[in-house]
């Protein structure tokens, strides 16, 4: 090793001792003949003293020296000058004053400084390697490190076998457009990257490994998001002989260890229910909440006034399939024309059209001024409300009813501070609906097409299969779906019979799922599993918005790699070995 110590390491207790320390040059101050210096590498800080008149050789080439150079420097441990000592900082009480200072390597001066806060994230990724030697991602980063050791300690006693599956695969449906990868030995033919390891993991229960887990890499070429990136990481894991309670109990408990060993100071226990995790159908969370993964630290609960609304006197209201309304009461703040707006522009965001609104016993705004009296006082009933009370109202199916509001509903939370960051609230989402019906009027499985229905409404799969609920769930943590799974269908019919309802003909379903089908011939176990986002999890055990943050190299929010400069052109002679011709499509 070039180095005896580390920049985190020295302290009072090791005053006298010769050593030598490598790392960057954090800060250089010239104080009128004296240099102090900051030596840093991932382990802390180290002070460095040049006294021209001790060392006078060390001192010469310090004088050379910048910020990001790398260093290495020899010499005794000293006590700092009285007054000069930084009790909150490990190596605060000491300092060297080296023999010998070598330059290891210059540095052209950064695009910033490295403790800067950069505000413009496109060039803290392009310039990532200097990012990183930043101490809020070193920290991110051994956090992550840390927690993932937990994650492949916990399942290995729980009896769970750790095994990779291919990157190279054919497409793997959760719902995403798929990356390809052409083949030079097929021409004209395409692997697809997972969008998860599903079908997969399937297939190993099917083999026997009743127990699987895998830290997985996962690709999407989807709209990005602050928790979506194009390739994140998957908890991945699957059990045989199973049902929705075990995989539940072993997910939870990941989680109890998670939050004891790894969470810092958060209250969590108070939203547990007699000891586990609270659970919520999918229909409640939708109702009450606006969303299939709600932040339930704080109320602000949808009502369904879709009744009360049917001779209200508003035409918008009385033609509504729903409406849903939530209530923001006075004493948690005012609301001006130009708050409302702001909020009325999250609900067209998310797929209103408008936000209706009404202050109780006020007769301005649409609804105060085209509601019928016994409306208005019904309003005030149903919220238990009182003068000056804000009523946001969601009008529309359903779907649109509900999801605007509740998208509203977290824009108030974080304005008015209710969603207190040392509060957790787990929170299992369960009884999805199986299908949902797309744009183009076509049904698709709502989590994956390999989801089982619940046996209470098998019969739905022939007659109402919109009405039809899963056995899937998801575990939410303060509105963040962290992961979700479910349990599978074993039976080869019954996995026809679903395709069939996709409006897949025979030959597409063999086409992309043969494989699976035949292979269900072969004696399937009953089996589930569940897939966690360790982007997202890290994310919030580390207090950050985005799952960036948490990630060493991540793409920016169109998908590039600016460091590498990824996505790039191929030069000819590549694409003609590939036997590739590009064709750029006009949109
Ligand atoms: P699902 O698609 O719900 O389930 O994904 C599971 C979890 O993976 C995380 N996740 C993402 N994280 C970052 N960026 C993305 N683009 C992204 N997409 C998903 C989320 C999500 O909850 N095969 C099933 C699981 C199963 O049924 O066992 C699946 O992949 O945290």
């Amino acid at each position: 090793m070039l180095r005896t110590h580390t920049c985190g390491e020295l302290t009072a207790k090791n005053i006298g001792e010769k050593v030598t320390l490598c790392g960057w040059i954090h800060d250089r101050r010239d104080l009128g003949g004296l240099i102090f210096l900051t030596l840093r590498d991932r382990y802390g800080k180290t002070q460095i003293i040049l006294d021209p008149a001790k060392y006078p050789d060390a001192h010469k080439i310090a004088e050379k020296v910048r910020a990001e150079f790398v260093l290495k420097i020899t010499g005794k441990v000293a006590q700092r000058a009285p007054g000069q000592e930084k009790s909150e900082q490990k190596t605060g009480e000491i300092e060297i004053a080296p023999e010998h200072l070598e330059i290891l390597n210059r540095a052209k001066t950064p695009p910033f400084e490295i403790d800067a806060d950069v505000k413009n994230e496109d060039l803290r990724l392009e310039f990532r390697y200097l990012d990183l030697r930043r101490e809020r991602l070193q920290k991110n980063l051994q956090l992550r490190h840390e927690m993932t050791l937990t994650i492949r300690n916990f399942f290995d006693q729980e009896k769970f076998l750790d095994i990779e599956t291919p990157i190279l695969v054919k497409g793997t449906p959760e719902g995403s457009r798929e990356y390809l990868v052409p083949s030079r030995v097929h021409p004209g033919k395409f692997y697809v990257l997972p969008q998860s390891p599903q079908q997969l993991k399937q297939l190993l229960m099917l083999a026997g490994y009743d127990k699987y887990f895998q830290v997985a890499r996962c690709f999407r070429d989807e709209d990005l998001r602050g928790d979506r990136q194009p390739e994140f990481t998957q908890i991945d894991f699957e059990m045989s002989f199973v049902e929705s309670e075990d995989v539940i109990d072993v997910t939870e408990k990941l989680f109890v260890e998670l939050t004891k060993k790894h969470a810092g100071n958060v209250d969590w226990e108070k939203f547990l229910e007699n000891g586990k995790m609270r659970r919520m159908t999918y229909r409640d969370a939708m109702e009450k909440y606006g969303s299939d993964k709600p932040d339930i630290r704080f109320e602000l609960e949808l009502h369904d006034l879709t009744e009360i609304s049917k001779k209200c006197g508003f035409g918008v209201f009385e033609n509504a399939e729903k409406v849903f309304g939530l209530c923001v009461p006075k004493s948690l703040g005012e609301f001006s024309r130009k708050k409302i707006e702001e909020l009325e522009s999250v609900a067209k965001q998310n797929g209103a059209r408008g936000l209706a609104w009404y202050r109780i016993g006020e007769e301005s705004g649409a609804v105060g001024k085209n509601t019928i009296e016994k409306f208005r006082a019904e309003l005030k009933k149903e919220f238990d409300a009182n003068d000056g009370d804000l009523i946001l109202f969601g009008a529309g199916d359903f779907l649109h009813a509900v999801e605007p509001l509740g998208a509203v509903r977290l824009k108030l939370g974080d304005d008015l501070k209710l969603r207190k960051s040392n509060e957790w609230a787990y929170l299992w989402v369960v009884d999805f609906p199986m299908f949902e019906k797309k744009d183009d009027g076509t049904v698709a499985a709502q989590h994956h097409p390999f989801t089982s229905p619940l046996a209470a409404d098998f019969e739905k799969l022939e007659t109402s299969p919109l009405e039809c609920r899963a056995q899937a769930y998801d575990i939410v943590l303060n509105g963040v779906e962290l992961g979700g799974g479910s349990i599978r269908i074993h039976d080869p019919e019954l996995q026809h019979k679903i395709f069939e309802i996709f409006g897949m003909s025979e030959k597409e379903t063999q086409a992309k799922f043969g494989h699976l089908l035949s292979a269900f011939e072969f004696g399937c176990p009953p089996h589930g599993g569940c897939a966690l986002g360790l982007d997202r999890i890290v994310m919030l055990f580390a207090g950050e918005p985005n799952i960036r943050e948490v990630i060493a190299f991540p793409k920016n929010q169109v998908a590039a790699d600016l460091m590498l400069g990824a996505p790039a052109p191929m030069p000819e002679k590549e694409l003609d070995e590939q036997n590739i011709a590009v064709k750029i499509l006009e949109k």
